[in-house]
C-alpha cells in the first residue's frame, strides 16, 4: 500500500471524518457576525481550538481541514494547531485553493484559483505539519449551467492540484461542488453531477493522479433548495449511490460528503442511509463544515468561555455523524 493510501485509510476508516474548519476569514467573519461574536483573530481561534480539544477528536474525527490563518497558529496548550489535531490521533489538512473566481467568457460561473506558486505552498504546509490538501470547485445549476466550460476547466484545475499535492506526498480532496441553490429537480442534480464527476476523472487519470491516494468530496443529490419536488431521504441516498458507482473508478478508496447546506439532522439521516445501502468498496463518510459546527458555534456565542459546554454538543454531533458513516445512527439517539 502506498503512503498516500495509508494517510487516506488512516483519515476515514472506522466511521471517522473530517472536520472542514477551512472556512475563509471572509466566510468564518459571516458565520460568527450571525452570531453577534465579532470575528478577531483570537476569537476564531478559540472557536477552533475548543473544538480541536474535544473528545470526539479522538474517536470520530479523522482529519481536520484547516485555512491559511489557523494552520500557523498556536493554541493555548503552546501546541501549534496541527500538533494540537495530531496529538488526538487526527491528521491535519489545508485548505490550498484561493477561492472562486468569475470564469472568463462565462460571466455567471466561477472557477477556481490558486495555481500559481502551489508547489512552493505545499512544500511549506507539509513542514508545518499537513498531510492532505482540500481545493473546491463550484458549479450551479439552471437551464444553460453548468457549461461545458465550467466543467472542463475546474476538472483541469483540479487535477493539476491534485497532482502537485501528491508530488509533496499529501492526499488531495477533490471537491467538485454542485450547490443546491435554485429550482432545478434532484434528476438534473443526478445528470449535472454524473457529467461533472466524470470529466474530473478524466482529467485526473490524463494527470496521471494515484486515484488510491485521494478522496472525493462530492455533494449528495438532492433537489434544488427553491424547487418544489422534494424527495424523501431513501430517494436522496439511492440517487447519490446510483451516481457515484456510475461515475467513480473503484480504485478511489474513500468518499466524504460536503454537507452544502444542509441541515445537521438532515445531513446525518442522508448519509446513515446511503451507508445502509452502500454495496460499493468505497468508504463514505463525512467531510462537514455547517453540519458539524452549526449547533456547536449558537451555543459558542452565547458565552465564548463556555468550552466544556461547547464541546459536549460538538462531541455529540460528531457521535452522530460517525454512527451515520457505518448506518448505525437512528433519529432517537439526537435526543438523548
Ligand atoms: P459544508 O459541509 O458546510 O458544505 O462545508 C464543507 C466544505 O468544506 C465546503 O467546501
Amino acid at each position: 500500500m502506498s503512503e498516500l493510501n495509508n494517510i487516506t485509510l488512516k483519515i476515514l476508516s472506522n466511521g471517522k471524518g473530517i472536520l472542514a474548519a477551512d472556512e475563509s476569514t471572509g466566510t468564518m467573519t459571516k458565520r460568527l457576525e450571525s452570531v453577534n461574536v465579532p470575528s478577531t483573530s483570537e476569537n476564531r481561534l478559540l472557536f477552533r481550538e475548543t473544538l480541536f480539544s474535544s473528545e470526539s477528536m479522538k474517536n470520530c474525527i479523522g482529519g481536520v481541514i484547516l485555512y491559511d490563518e489557523t494552520i500557523k497558529q498556536t493554541a493555548n496548550s503552546k501546541k501549534t494547531i496541527p500538533e494540537l489535531i495530531s496529538t488526538s490521533g487526527a491528521v491535519p489538512g489545508i485548505k490550498v485553493d484561493t477561492g472562486a473566481k468569475i470564469l472568463a467568457n462565462s460571466t455567471d460561473e466561477k472557477i477556481t484559483e490558486g495555481l500559481d506558486g502551489l508547489r512552493e505552498r505545499l512544500k511549506e504546509y507539509y513542514k508545518l505539519g499537513a498531510r492532505f490538501t482540500k481545493w473546491r470547485g463550484v458549479y450551479t445549476i439552471s437551464d444553460k449551467y453548468p457549461s461545458k466550460l465550467s466543467i472542463h476547466s475546474n476538472a483541469h484545475a483540479l487535477a493539476r492540484y491534485s497532482s502537485l499535492a501528491q508530488e509533496c506526498k499529501m492526499v488531495p480532496i477533490v471537491e467538485p461542488e454542485i450547490l443546491m441553490d435554485g429550482n432545478h429537480s434532484a434528476e438534473d442534480c443526478f445528470n449535472k453531477t454524473s457529467e461533472v464527476i466524470n470529466k474530473c476523472f478524466e482529467e485526473l487519470i490524463l494527470h496521471k493522479v494515484d486515484l488510491t491516494g485521494i478522496i472525493l468530496k462530492p455533494n449528495m443529490i438532492l433537489p434544488g433548495s427553491s424547487s418544489d419536488k422534494k424527495i424523501t431521504s431513501e430517494e436522496i441516498a439511492k440517487l447519490t449511490l446510483k451516481c457515484l458507482k456510475e461515475s467513480v473508478p473503484t480504485e478511489v478508496p474513500g468518499i466524504a460528503f460536503l454537507s452544502g447546506g444542509q441541515s445537521e439532522k438532515e445531513a446525518t439521516e442522508n448519509l446513515n442511509l446511503i451507508n445502509k445501502h452502500n454495496d460499493t468498496n468505497f468508504i463514505m463518510t463525512y467531510s462537514y463544515g455547517r453540519a458539524l459546527q452549526q449547533g456547536a458555534l449558537k451555543f459558542w456565542s452565547k458565552d465564548i468561555q463556555n468550552i466544556k459546554g461547547t464541546q459536549e454538543i460538538f462531541n455529540h454531533r460528531a457521535n452522530m455523524c460517525t454512527l451515520a458513516a457505518q448506518g448505525k445512527w437512528s433519529a432517537e439517539l439526537e435526543t438523548k
